[in-house]
């Protein structure tokens, strides 16, 4: 029997069984080792195997086994207090979950909560999670449509083109979500302008902002959350994937007068929303952020890939995009073959797309690893 008896079937199949990593390598079974720029879809921005982050929550397992978030505790206290003054808002608050579908859920009821309407407005190529909430504001047809109806009045406008959300957004409207860099769709950086657009045209129909951080967060773009590039000035901002240093944890963050004086207790939960061992290393990775550096290295190491990226000019490449160490190419070609034949070279990338790869390395990645995989894709096109 092997795993894939038991499985679902909803992953791709990868035949590489990954059984360890350090810094920004994994390894195989057999004992290969790859420079890892898949960096578990976004969430190992903090290294693999990373010491910190292992101690952290195993000294708060080894206290009980689990209390909701309904009991305080100094490790959480601690953990808001830290993130609160990374948060693009004079004061915050948090719901706490465990993956970015979550934090994107908690964002929409939030803003159905707080307007009193229920229309939100999401960019085409957006992604924002698979559960039923997070779907409707996806945009790919093959994901929406095997679970139609979705949740009613979701609609559609062209990221980075304000014309398209000028038509669509009105007085019946509760929020635009918006990813700050596309990443699913294939690592699209927000426009300063357009975003700025999108802030005004919210506030003039009092319709909120909801910036979808999830993959764009936690340093990867050069600041702890990517909105700092663009002059992002959101309503709600949601968390995951590295929040925890690999650890699940999700945060919705937003501007503590949101809902006004409204009572909202009762009206949206979670039991492992916010357990202390989620806290623990959440604390140890906004920890681990500063004590390191994590956001002045992805900015300089993110500029050097990219460079090095554009450099290689071969015929092959349509185009180099993305920001910090979130950074994807284009190709005139298929992106199965270049997956593949990097993978064999040591160097693992995520297609994003027929054509594209990206690169979501873990930010502690040297320049000398970097070379490395430039050079494993130069070998691959030539
Ligand atoms: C921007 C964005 N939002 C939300 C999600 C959903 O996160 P999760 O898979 O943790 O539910 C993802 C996942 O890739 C994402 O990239």
């Amino acid at each position: 029997m092997t795993e894939s008896d038991f499985t679902a079937g909803f992953y791709s199949d990868d035949a590489l069984a990954i059984i360890g990593g350090e810094g920004a390598f994994v390894f195989d079974a057999a004992g290969k080792k790859y420079i890892d720029c898949v960096g578990g879809h976004g969430v190992a921005n903090l290294g693999h195997a990373n010491k910190k982050i292992a101690s952290a929550v195993q000294a708060a397992w080894e206290n009980f086994a689990f209390t909701t978030a309904r009991h305080p505790h100094p490790i959480r206290a601690k953990f808001f207090e830290v993130l609160a003054a990374k948060m693009p808002f004079k004061k915050s608050k948090f719901f706490l979950c465990n993956s970015g579908a979550e934090s994107v859920e908690a964002a929409l009821k939030m803003a159905r909560l707080a307007t009193g309407r229920s229309k939100i407005l999401a960019a085409k190529r957006s992604f924002h999670g698979r559960t039923f909430g997070a779907l409707s504001a996806t945009w790919r047809p093959e994901f929406r449509q095997p679970f139609e109806p979705l949740v009613p009045d979701f609609d559609f406008f062209a990221f980075n083109k304000i014309e398209t959300l000028k038509e669509k957004i009105d007085a019946k409207t509760a929020a635009v979500i918006l990813e700050v860099v596309q990443g699913e769709g294939g690592i699209y950086p927000i426009d300063s302008e357009f975003l700025a657009g999108v802030r005004r045209l919210c506030d003039e129909n009092g319709a909120l902002l909801i910036l979808d951080e999830v993959q764009s967060g936690i340093c990867r773009t050069g600041k702890f959350l990517a909105l700092e590039n663009f002059g992002g000035q959101p309503d709600i901002v949601c968390m995951a994937k590295s929040l925890g240093g690999g650890y699940p944890l999700g945060a919705t963050a937003f501007r503590a007068d949101l809902f006004g004086g409204q009572n909202v207790r009762g009206r949206h939960n979670s039991t492992f929303g916010g357990s202390v061992p989620a806290c623990a290393a959440g604390l140890a990775a906004l920890e681990f952020c500063a004590a390191e550096n994590l956001c002045e290295q992805a900015a300089e190491k993110g500029a050097f890939f990219k460079t090095e990226l554009e450099r290689l000019a071969s015929p092959k490449i349509a185009e180099v995009r993305g920001i910090g160490l979130m950074l994807a190419v284009e190709f005139k070609i298929p992106a199965g073959e270049i997956v593949a034949k990097m993978e064999e070279a040591g160097v693992l990338v995520l297609p994003t797309g027929p054509k594209v790869i990206r690169f979501l390395p873990p930010l502690v990645i040297s320049k000398e690893e970097i070379s490395e995989v430039v050079a494993v894709l130069a070998k691959v096109l030539a």
